[in-house]
């Protein structure tokens, strides 16, 4: 949650005096007026802790750009052997050598690093994404073993391939689904370093927009107790039963031990100030590698409940007792709070109405992609809450976790969107998985299995929808299922009769027919306008591939701002609005093509800069606090005396527009139309005032501004966490010698910061090629946007903006101590041999260099590093171990050496035919065994003599390393 700095104070958090400089104005500039005050002064909430258990997995990362691919084994002995678990060929195998692979900190998209290309795919917004591998050296701790271990990779766009320690251990079929893996089996502790390689595929697609490219979510290791909660397994969702609260727990647990267990469950309900309200306890056994549920419910009096205006979070903390003692924790925040559709009036929460006043999202920003901080999210829904929006779509897939905290912890309401219309056991799988992910969710509302989908008229379709709802109600019996329907309502068998609520995309002509045929369905617009709009330009110009701002351009298929909400508003029966899009995104550049490279479809643009339809809709949708914009700006050189058109939006009753002090009449506010006039233009100062019931509740001017001389930075929050991850836009604008905005600015703007990092930069321009990733933007109608992450510890942020012939400027943020969330420290990698075989022993010395036939599986026996022979004959004291490796790129140009951690007896070491090493004491020891450079396969030979009676062999990890 955004929290005051009061209540940061309160929390015991340590927020230093405000710095001593001097902070620029509270306000993200909208340069028609207006603009809604952005909340200066708040600090984000620590991240919520939901799992303990969890470990980020974010750093430590390798990775490569580009496919490789390894010739197939064409010997029957290497084909025999490619055969087997644990021997993935090249980078997903362990032997790879990745010492020439980029570092990464995930959230990673790269594609966000490619220049846009016009050979490249148009909806994808013209960037190359092709393939891509990861890899990460995980040391697990000795103390881990018998634990379960599960790593959790939030998502690859698009498709995915993983090998655990060269097992082939996950597929991944889409880009918006986390992959869980459990690698207990098959992990090695202590010395023995574990490989995990990601091969993802950015060529296939699973959208018609940006869909990015890479591990662009966060990234986990779960840490847990044999017998523990599984992932995703608290259900904790209120239900109001005959006007009483409950709070019905489901624990689903599994047991990887190798003996059944009961265990204790207990389940605690805390409320929004953190006191204890009720509890309730139960019990499981659970065969092993078998799951079970705990089931449990706390009774509640009268719970504040969770709205939209109010979102009051109650935390359910549930434990797993063993014995008495806690073995495993989980979390989750809920709301009290109940919904229904009513198919003549729309949606209710709580008993009362409410109009879905909502926005389509996908998931990307400028400068960062689809790899998005999870502060921009808080952020984002800010934004949305500003303009008085109470609801989102997750277009067309399931969003990022962090997106729905924020729309919890801010009332936002959420249509939960699956991707792929599939209801086959691969495909779902992702619906399953998302709904149990989000089924504690207050802010989730309803479910949506498909977007516009062909088979939607047919009857295959209506069976498909069928199983994929019945999978949903299996799950979560209190919200609708819905589909985004563009046709087939009105066939004789269609979705719409398999789903709770109909959702209508665009057809808005169906809405009267629809209802008037199926009086008792419930419907929504599920996506509607597709207006066009570049932010700051008032004209349209087809050649420049730019659009008005004065709402005067849809797509065929669409409806402008004003029509659209007009055609929701005026219908009761119509849940409300879901428009296309909140923010604008990369890729879909409609209506038009290269050189634009993103939408213009956004009431915010891809910074979330206010375009009109921003102060537009927050006219029509907010009801309390007042609105007052202006549309255009009024600098117009060379426009004197002829008239400009100029709208007002505003929630009041009547406003009132003068120029230069001169009354240009008032106008009563028709909400769904809102107030124009034509204005000659004469520059200086057009200033529009609001009443309500006779009283002026606002009142906002613009103002005809000079040359720009210099540049203004503003921060949207003036204290960051030092978390290390913690990330905010910086909005910078040129001004006048007046310190006022100038509208038209172009200027090319560097960014330069101490105390953090730029990762990301944009303005808005549909049409700019420039580097999202390079800290420099050109102003786009005044504005850019540089997206600062601040160093970890407390500290300060301080970002400089220069461009030639302006007064430089400079912001500072402030950077709070605050703890980074547990992570797995990252391991470099290190090349271990750990594949070995060894010959049976022998009472006398071996030939080292004894050839065994190709085809021979047999006479070798299996060896590894940590396990000592023992000999059954106490005469028979010879035996030889043997492997082949391929140096890394540096041991092969320099030469290297093979490092025995331990060698129990005697031994010779023999490379490529040579003796290179002899250990002659035959005690627990290392042995080093230099070799020269040279690339290819080495073969490895370790001839060892026991001491009679006594094991032998190689009694912990070998390595090869550089000299
Ligand atoms: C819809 C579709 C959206 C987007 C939009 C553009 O048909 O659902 O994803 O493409 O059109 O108008």
């Amino acid at each position: 949650m955004t929290v005051t700095r009061r209540a940061l104070l309160a929390s015991g958090i340590a927020v230093p005096a405000l710095p001593p400089f001097a902070m620029a104005a509270p306000a993200v500039p909208y340069l028609d007026s207006g603009d809604a005050p952005a909340p200066f002064d708040i600090v984000p909430e620590p991240p919520f802790v939901a799992d303990p258990s969890l470990l980020r997995l974010d750093t430590g990362w390798l990775f490569h750009k580009g496919d490789i691919v390894v010739p197939q084994p064409m010997g029957h002995e290497d084909t025999y052997h490619a055969a087997k678990a644990g021997v993935a060929p090249g980078a997903a195998g362990v032997a790879w050598d990745d010492s020439d692979w980029r570092e990464v900190v995930l959230p990673h998209d790269w594609a966000m690093e490619e220049p846009v290309d016009p050979t490249a795919n148009v909806a994808q917004g013209y960037r190359k994404r092709g393939i891509g591998w990861y890899r990460r050296t995980l040391q697990l701790p000795p103390e881990w073993r018998g634990k379960y271990l599960e790593i959790q990779l939030g998502a690859a766009a698009t498709n995915a391939t993983v090998w655990f320690n060269g097992i082939n251990v996950a597929h991944s079929y889409s880009g918006y689904t986390a992959i869980l893996i459990d690698i207990t089996p098959y992990a090695r502790f202590g010395e023995e370093l574990n490989t995990l390689s990601v091969r993802v595929d950015a060529d296939t697609m699973e959208g018609w927009w940006y869909e990015g490219a890479g591990l662009y979510r966060h990234n986990w290791l779960a840490v847990r107790d044999p017998v523990a909660i599984v992932t995703d397994g608290l259900h904790a969702d209120p239900r109001r039963v005959d006007g009483r609260w409950t709070v019905p727990v489901a624990l689903t647990v599994a047991n990887n031990a190798r003996q059944a267990a009961t265990v204790q469950a207990e389940a605690v309900l805390f409320d929004a100030a953190g006191r204890e309200i009720g509890r309730a306890t139960g019990a499981v056994t659970i065969d092993p590698l078998d799951r079970g549920e705990a089931r449990m419910t706390i009774a509640v009096a009268d719970p504040k409940l969770w709205s939209v205006e109010t979102p009051t979070l109650y935390r359910v903390e549930a434990r797993l007792l063993r014995d008495g003692k806690a073995i495993d924790t989980r979390a989750t925040r809920i709301g009290f709070r109940d919904l229904r559709f009513d198919a003549g009036t729309g949606f209710y929460l709580n008993g009362q109405h409410v109009k879905l006043k909502g926005v389509c999202v996908h998931q990307d920003h400028a400068g960062v992609g689809v790899a998005m901080p999870d502060a921009l999210w808080d952020w984002r829904a800010r934004r949305l809450k500003a303009m008085g929006c109470n609801a989102i779509r997750c277009s067309h897939h399931a969003p990022a976790p962090e997106m729905l905290d924020a729309c919890d912890r801010l009332g936002i309401l959420v249509m939960d969107e699956n991707r792929n219309f599939n209801p086959s056991p691969d495909f779902l799988a992702q619906l399953e998985w998302l709904v149990r992910r989000d089924r504690n969710r207050p802010s989730v509302i309803m479910w949506s299995v498909f977007n516009e989908e062909p088979m939607q008229a047919t009857e295959q379709g209506f069976e498909m929808v069928r199983r994929m709802a019945h999978v949903v109600k299996e799950l979560d019996d209190s919200r609708p299922v819905t589909a985004a329907m563009n046709d087939g309502m009105f066939t004789p068998l269609n979705v719409s009769q398999a789903v709770d609520v109909v959702g209508i995309n665009y057809q808005h002509r169906s809405y009267d027919p629809f209802h008037a045929a199926h009086p008792a369905k419930p419907m929504t617009s599920s996506e509607d306008t597709s207006a066009f709009m570049t932010r700051g330009v008032w004209k349209t110009d087809l050649a420049k591939h730019e659009m008005s701002s004065y709402d005067t351009e849809a797509a065929d298929w669409g409806l402008t701002h004003h029509q659209s909400w007009k055609e929701i508003d005026t219908r009761a029966f119509v849940g409300g609005t879901f428009v296309w899009t909140g923010f604008d995104y990369h890729g879909e550049p409609t209506p038009f093509e290269w050189p634009t490279t993103s939408s213009l479809f956004g009431i915010m643009d891809l910074c979330g800069f206010a375009k009109m339809a921003f102060h537009l809709r927050r006219a029509q949708w907010e009801d309390a606090a007042p609105a007052l914009a202006i549309a255009p700006h009024w600098t117009w050189p060379g426009r004197e005396g002829q008239p400009i058109r100029v709208m007002v939006l505003s929630n009041a009753d009547t406003v009132e527009l003068s120029l230069n002090g001169k009354s240009l009449g008032k106008q009563k506010v028709d909400r769904l139309a809102m107030p124009e006039w034509q204005v000659p233009y004469q520059s200086g100062r057009l200033e529009a005032v609001a009443w309500r019931g006779g009283r002026e509740i606002a009142r906002t001017s613009v103002e005809t501004v000079g040359a720009p001389v210099a540049l203004q930075l503003i921060a949207d929050r003036r204290t960051m966490l030092g978390t290390g991850t913690d990330v905010q836009p910086f909005t910078v604008a040129a001004v006048d010698a007046r310190g006022r905005v100038v509208p038209g600015a172009d200027a090319r703007v560097t960014f330069a910061v101490t105390g953090g990092a730029v990762i990301g930069v944009g303005n808005g321009d549909p049409n700019d090629h420039d580097s999202e990733v390079e800290p420099v933007r050109r102003l786009f109608s005044g504005l850019a946007q540089a997206l600062v992450r601040a160093d970890a510890g407390a500290g300060t942020v301080t970002l400089t903006a220069s461009a030639p012939g302006l007064k430089s400027a400079r912001v500072m943020a402030r950077v709070v101590k605050a703890e980074p969330l547990p992570a797995l420290p990252p391991t470099r990698p290190v090349a271990q041999l750990t594949d070995w075989k060894r010959s049976e022993f022998v009472a006398t010395r071996p030939d080292p260099l004894r050839v065994y036939a190709k085809n021979d599986m047999n006479s070798l026996l299996g060896a590894r590093p940590g396990r000592l022979e023992q000999s059954r004959d106490a005469a028979a004291v010879w035996s030889t171990y043997r492997t082949t490796f391929v140096p890394r790129r540096r041991v092969a140009e320099q030469g290297g050496v093979v490092a025995f951690a331990e060698v129990v007896g005697r031994a010779e070491a023999w490379i490529d035919g040579e003796r290179r090493a002899v250990k002659s004491d035959p005690a627990a020891g290392p042995l080093l065994v230099p070799f020269p450079k040279g690339a290819g396969e080495h073969a490895l030979v370790l001839l060892v003599q026991a001491e009679p009676g006594q094991p032998s062999g190689l009694g912990k990890v070998v390595a090869v390393r550089e000299r």
